[in-house]
Order: structure tokens, then C-alpha cells, then sequence
């Protein structure tokens, strides 16, 4: 299992700051909407300044149609990225396509329900409570050719014992941590329990006295 630090601060320097002081963990480097929105392609080459062999997951979560999707997962290539995420909601075609640009040398993982949901909020929208329509998605990106899912570590053991699929999991709170607009959580050793091969951690890290010390403690539960 493997721990992807979420750089959600809010500048460039308060990122790198950070991500220097954790240039020695085997971790890898989430660049999310905040930070690739306002700091673009050079902060990644900043980041891989800082340890070139930080793997960059690149978290733009595409949602658009099949020939638009295939083209930004090309560019996303060519940046030199090592994972994205894409929408399984995206569906089958738009799945295909990012796969056929993708193949085997940029991870891609596909959002099932977002970890912010609970019920209440996701059955407006999707019609279907979310524990079941998590199942549906991933089967639906099983059958696009995705490497893996994003999901809750509450649905990732379901997933991982009816599919093929890899899950990567945020979410992930431990008890002392304020859980946000974050409403399905588990700890670090909860989510290695539903086999999560990768978890996703943001505030808990960054908002800590010591950033150091969580990340030792969750690699110590993970590892
Ligand atoms: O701060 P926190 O640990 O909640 O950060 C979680 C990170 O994972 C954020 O960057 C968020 O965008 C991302 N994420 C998520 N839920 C998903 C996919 C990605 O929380 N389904």
C-alpha cells in the first residue's frame, strides 16, 4: 500500500515548503486542481526538483466527452505525469479512449462516488444509494480497461474481492482529525484492512504540528 500526500495549500512556495520537508518519504505527490490550476507544468518539474523520484499523480478528475478525453489524457502524458484520474461517470466509450493513449504507461483511476457524499447527497443525483452504484462504476471501469478506482475505504473491500481493479482511497481521517467536507472516513490502517493499495491524505498532513511525525506514523500503519 502506498500513500499519496494531497498538496492542496494554498501557494506555490507553502506546497514546496512542505514537500521539503518530506523530500526523504517514499511517497507520492498529488497535484490537484488547486495547485496545477494556479501553478501549471513547472510546478511539476519543481516538485520532481525536490526528489526526482517523487511519482506525480495528477488529479484533474476529467469528466468530458470520448475525443476530449483521449486528447487531454495525451497531454497528460506528455507531461510525464505517473497516474490521473478520470470519471467513470465519464463512461465505457470516453474510458476506452483515455485507456487506448494511456496503456501501460500512465496509471489511470476512475472516481466512483466522491468521498464528500453520504446518501443524502448522492441520491439526488445519481438515484441509487452509494455503496451499490460504487460497485457499478467500478465494473464499468474494469470494463474500460482502467487500472483502478477511486472510492471510500468503506466500499474499496467489495470492490477489490469482485474486481481486478486497484483502489486508491481519500478519506482518510484518524480519530483526532476534524473529518471536513469529507463525509465517508477511515483511518490509515482501516483503509490497508479494505486493501486500499493507495491511500490519498491531505489536511490530516498538512495541518499537523509536524507533518514529519503523520507521515511516519501512517507509513508505520501502512507498510
Ligand atoms: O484534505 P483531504 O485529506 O480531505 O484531501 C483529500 C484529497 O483527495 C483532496 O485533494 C481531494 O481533492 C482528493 N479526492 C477526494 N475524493 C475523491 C477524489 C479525490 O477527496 N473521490
Amino acid at each position: 500500500m502506498e500513500l499519496a500526500l494531497a498538496l492542496d495549500l494554498p501557494s506555490k512556495e507553502a506546497n514546496l515548503a512542505l514537500l521539503s520537508k518530506l523530500r526523504e518519504y517514499p511517497i507520492w505527490v498529488k497535484v490537484g486542481l488547486r495547485s496545477f490550476i494556479r501553478d501549471g507544468k513547472g510546478f511539476l518539474d519543481e516538485v520532481k526538483s525536490i526528489n526526482p523520484n517523487f511519482k506525480i499523480f495528477l488529479d484533474l478528475k476529467l469528466y468530458d466527452i470520448p475525443n476530449t478525453m483521449k486528447t487531454a489524457a495525451q497531454e497528460c502524458k506528455d507531461l510525464g505525469v505517473d497516474m490521473i484520474t478520470i470519471h467513470a461517470s465519464s463512461g465505457i466509450e470516453a474510458m476506452r479512449e483515455v485507456m487506448s493513449v494511456a496503456q501501460d504507461s500512465l496509471l489511470v483511476f476512475a472516481v466512483t462516488a466522491l468521498t464528500s457524499f453520504d446518501d443524502a447527497g448522492f441520491m439526488p443525483i445519481y438515484n441509487a444509494p452509494i455503496h451499490s452504484h460504487a460497485k457499478t462504476l467500478a465494473l464499468l471501469a474494469q470494463e474500460g480497461g482502467c487500472h483502478g478506482i477511486v472510492c471510500s475505504p468503506l466500499e474499496s473491500l467489495e470492490i477489490k474481492t469482485s474486481t481486478s481493479l486497484k483502489t486508491l482511497t481519500p478519506g482518510i481521517r484518524f480519530e483526532q482529525n476534524a473529518s471536513g467536507d469529507q463525509k465517508r472516513i477511515a483511518t490509515p490502517r482501516d483503509a490497508k484492512k479494505a486493501q486500499a493499495d493507495y491511500i490519498v491524505v491531505g489536511r490530516p498532513i498538512y495541518e499537523a504540528q509536524s507533518p514529519q511525525e503523520v507521515v511516519s506514523q501512517i507509513l508505520e500503519e501502512i507498510l
